[in-house]
């Protein structure tokens, strides 16, 4: 009777150290920081994009973007378009008017200060590095 019981908790217990494992295996410096997006933005004439990875990640799954929605899990290695945007695609898959706010809010994603190069930036703080 005791045999079967002991296996179950071994097996629980088994399980909580992996979970923990994995969560203190993650990389820290992408934890909470702002990715700017860069490549085409200032070049065309508006702001660098601040994309607070951090708000995202609290509400979706990695593989939402990382996998279906196709975003390269490195800063700066996305080639998005605003015509893609507004195709549904990449950000627009969310920022649709139905999900999320829509493309018409430029100024809520273009928001960052001229001259910022893509990359990481940041840490936990909520404003990213270019709001003004
Ligand atoms: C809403 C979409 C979205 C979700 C959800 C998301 N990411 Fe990202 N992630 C992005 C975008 C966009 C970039 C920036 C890509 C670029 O600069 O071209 C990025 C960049 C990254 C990077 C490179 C920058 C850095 O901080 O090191 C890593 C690593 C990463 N994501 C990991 C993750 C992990 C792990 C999760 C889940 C816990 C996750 N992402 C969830 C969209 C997302
Ligand atoms: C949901 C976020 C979001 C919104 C809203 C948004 N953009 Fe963008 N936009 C982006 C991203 C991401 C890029 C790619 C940035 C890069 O890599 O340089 C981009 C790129 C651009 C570019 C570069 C060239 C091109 O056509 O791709 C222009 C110009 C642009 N946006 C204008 C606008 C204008 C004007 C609005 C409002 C009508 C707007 N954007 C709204 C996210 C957004
Ligand atoms: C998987 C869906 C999804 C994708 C993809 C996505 N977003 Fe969002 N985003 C959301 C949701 C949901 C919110 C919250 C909207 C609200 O509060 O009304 C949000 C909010 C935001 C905010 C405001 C954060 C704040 O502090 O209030 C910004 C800026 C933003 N997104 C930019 C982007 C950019 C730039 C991209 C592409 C690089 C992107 N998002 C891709 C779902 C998404």
């Amino acid at each position: 009777m005791h045999a079967p019981k002991s296996r179950t908790l071994l097996k629980i217990l088994a399980a909580l150290v992996a979970a923990w494992l994995a969560l203190v295996s993650l990389p820290s410096h992408a934890e909470y920081a702002d990715v700017v997006l860069n490549r085409r933005a200032e070049k065309e004439g508006v702001r660098p994009v601040v994309f607070p990875h951090w708000f995202h990640r609290m509400r979706f799954r990695c593989k939402v973007c990382h996998s279906e929605l196709g975003f390269k899990m490195r800063a700066g290695a996305n080639d998005v378009t605003m015509a893609d945007i507004i195709d549904g695609k990449f950000c627009g898959m969310c920022h649709n008017d139905q999900i999320a706010w829509g493309a018409a809010n430029c100024d809520l994603c273009h928001s960052g200060k001229k001259g910022l190069p893509p990359g990481i930036y940041g840490g936990s703080s909520t404003t990213g590095p270019g709001k003004w």
